[in-house]
């Protein structure tokens, strides 16, 4: 595939995988629309990178950052929704608050952000979701309740959205980024962010199926 002059949004651009992710769109080719809280991406300046402040929670931030990517690129080749928290990963009795912003960032944010973008996109464009195999029936354990059924519930989203899209040529695909080194992830991590990066481009760039899942370690799509 032919990546150069082609628009990427991503969201959670400023840190982490969001970050790594970007650098590797822009080493691409791609012109990158890369979301930050802050409007901010600390240390990272190129021609064809532009910041776009977001708040995937907040419905008057979304609909500004839509307008603002739709003013300049009117179309959108890829989206990626990287953004995503995990305040419950070490508990396992459920909690109202870690629900709360684990369901409005992961699963509402997430969701309503990517309607946003939806006339936005191209025929032949790519919906990728930063997902996690914490959410697969087999990986099941009894941490994280909040980010497990979070995560599971994108899933969904993602197959129903592929369904949605296909005569658009549309593709979507939920993606398990790895284990990786990054504030969410924590030091013990064994995969770094450009690793990371790496694989889900491969996926990007490879994968021929929708709404399946691909996991970045195996390298390609696993049953969910
Ligand atoms: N690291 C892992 O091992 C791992 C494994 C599986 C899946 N994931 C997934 O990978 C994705 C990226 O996480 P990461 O590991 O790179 O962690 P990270 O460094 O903490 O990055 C998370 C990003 O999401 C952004 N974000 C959080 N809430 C937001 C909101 N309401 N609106 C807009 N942006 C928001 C953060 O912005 P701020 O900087 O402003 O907080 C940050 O840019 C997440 O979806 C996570 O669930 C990670």
């Amino acid at each position: 595939m032919n990546t150069a002059n082609k628009n990427a949004v991503i969201t959670g651009a400023n840190s982490g995988i969001g970050l790594a992710l970007t650098h590797k769109l822009l080493a691409e080719g791609y012109n990158v629309f890369g979301t930050s809280r802050s409007g901010r991406i600390d240390d990272l300046h190129h021609d064809n990178l532009r910041v776009i402040r977001l708040d995937i929670t907040d419905r008057n931030s979304v609909n500004a950052a839509t307008a603002e990517i739709n003013t300049t690129a009117k179309k959108i080749d890829l989206l990626i929704n990287n953004a995503g928290v995990a305040p419950d990963v070490f508990a396992e009795e459920p909690e109202i608050g870690a629900f709360m912003e684990t369901f409005s960032t992961n699963v509402y944010g997430t969701v309503f952000f990517t309607e946003t973008v939806l006339p936005i996109l191209n025929s032949g464009a790519q919906v990728i979701f930063i997902s996690s195999n914490m959410s697969l029936p087999r990986n099941m354990a009894t941490n994280g309740p909040a980010y497990r059924m979070s995560k599971a519930a994108i899933n969904v989203y993602a197959m129903m959205l592929a369904q949605r899209l296909e005569n658009q040529h549309i593709r979507v695909t939920p993606v398990h980024p790895g284990w990786v080194q990054t504030r969410l992830g924590g030091d013990q991590a064994p995969y770094t962010t450009e690793r990371s990066a790496e694989g889900i481009f491969k996926a990007i760039q490879t994968n021929e199926e929708n709404g399946k899942f691909w996991n970045v370690m195996a390298g390609s799509i696993e049953p969910y």
